[in-house]
């Protein structure tokens, strides 16, 4: 299978994603061959490298990981400090490139780590989890958490390279694998019919994890956030399309503590919120609105919704730092593969849509 090569020209940095199965066994002739800096560091988990990293070791000749626990409650400074400090004993100069390899735990924090770290060195993103590898991964969008709320500390800092072996999802647990799956599904509400209705026809293979199945998809994906990101680095407009589902999404993680729901999950939820919400307004069509609902459904159940109320999810947007200056900006689909987006919602609205895929009032 060819490896599929996709271009992000941001302003600050132009480079590739390349997808390919098998690809990890040759990193490091794809390293050189970006003239990437021989000097080569690794950042991944302990679970991570138990299960990957001798692929990784072999092909980059790798003596000693640097591994971090990669649970989201240490993405925070202090598990960075600790990428500092591995890397000051290291002697990392200037002339090092630090390679990612983990979920987006350790790619938002490693990433951080590489954007600061004698004020910036090479960073390589080798992601492992579906969310990593067709969201997190690209786009330049690297921090941390802070007690106070997700990811407030960071900064914008695209890698150098983008390196997907789709092969490593093998060992990724399947309630993992589905959250990853609902954001694939995102790219295709908000732009690609083609890519929603793949999945819907591939979802046996997909789930199977047949090499080619997942490329497709993962490549479909990863040329959607590309494109988005190289028109809006900075997320100051149209990247904000990608927010579908998220600002709803949001509140139900956030309402639940982040202890119920995976993230992609909850953006399963708010996808179903979104598209309700402008069905109801004669936007999107109802049988768009039912398929959208019907491949949701179909990748299996979401963890319940029932005994959360429509008023905390309203009163959790009303803290997200997102909604701009009191008004929400809805990303609402008007079409499989078209949105719009809406800054005149009423909380009216938002209640009747959230009651309607399941919640209390
Ligand atoms: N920077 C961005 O633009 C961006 C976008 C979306 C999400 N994120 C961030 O990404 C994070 C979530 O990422 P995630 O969903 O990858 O979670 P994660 O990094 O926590 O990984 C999930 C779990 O999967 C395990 N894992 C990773 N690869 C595996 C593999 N191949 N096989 C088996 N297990 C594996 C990890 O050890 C972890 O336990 C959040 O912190 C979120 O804020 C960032
Ligand atoms: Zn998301």
């Amino acid at each position: 299978m060819p490896a599929l090569r996709i271009d992000v020209a941001t302003p600050s940095r132009a480079y590739a994603v390349t997808i390919a199965s098998g690809l990890l066994d040759g990193i490091g002739a794809s390293l050189d061959a970006l003239a990437l800096p021989a000097r080569r560091f690794v950042v991944s988990s302990p679970l991570v490298w138990r299960l990957h990293g001798s692929r990784i070791a072999k092909a980059l000749g790798t003596r000693e990981p640097i591994l971090v626990p990669d649970g989201e409650r240490y993405k925070q400074l202090s598990t960075v400090v600790r990428i500092y400090d591995a890397l000051l004993r290291a002697n990392a100069d200037r002339a090092s490139a630090l390679v990612t390899f983990g979920g987006g735990v350790i790619g938002d924090m490693a990433g951080f780590a590489a954007a600061t770290y004698l004020r910036g060195i090479a960073l390589v993103q080798v992601p492992t989890t579906l969310l990593a590898q067709v969201d997190a991964s690209i786009g330049g969008k690297v921090g941390v958490n802070h007690a106070v709320g997700k990811n407030l500390i960071g900064a914008f800092y695209q890698p150098h390279a983008v390196l997907i072996d789709p092969s490593v999802l093998g060992t990724l647990p399947r309630r993992e694998f589905r959250a990853g799956l609902y954001e694939v599904i995102k790219y295709g509400i908000t732009s690609s019919r083609a890519l929603f209705d793949r999945v819907a026809r591939d979802r046996k293979a997909i789930f199977a994890r047949e090499p080619e199945a997942l490329a497709a998809v993962i490549g479909e994906s990863c040329r959607i956030k590309a494109e988005v990101v190289a028109s809006d680095e900075r997320e100051a407009g149209p990247r904000r399309i990608l927010n579908f589902g998220h600002t709803a999404g949001h509140a139900i993680e956030a309402a639940t503590k982040y202890r119920r729901f995976r993230h992609g999950e909850a953006v399963a939820y708010g996808m179903l919120v979104a598209a309700r919400l402008a069905a109801a307004r004669g936007a999107l069509s109802e049988d768009d609105c039912q398929a959208i609902a019907g491949l949701v459904a179909s990748l299996g159940p979401l963890p319940p919704i029932g005994d959360i109320s429509a008023a905390q999810i309203l009163d959790a947007m009303r803290h997200d730092k997102k909604v701009l200056a009191g008004r929400l900006h809805f990303v609402l689909a008007t079409a499989i593969g078209a949105t719009a987006i809406a800054d005149d919602v009423t909380e009216r609205e938002l209640t009747s849509a959230l009651t309607a895929i399941g919640l209390g009032r």
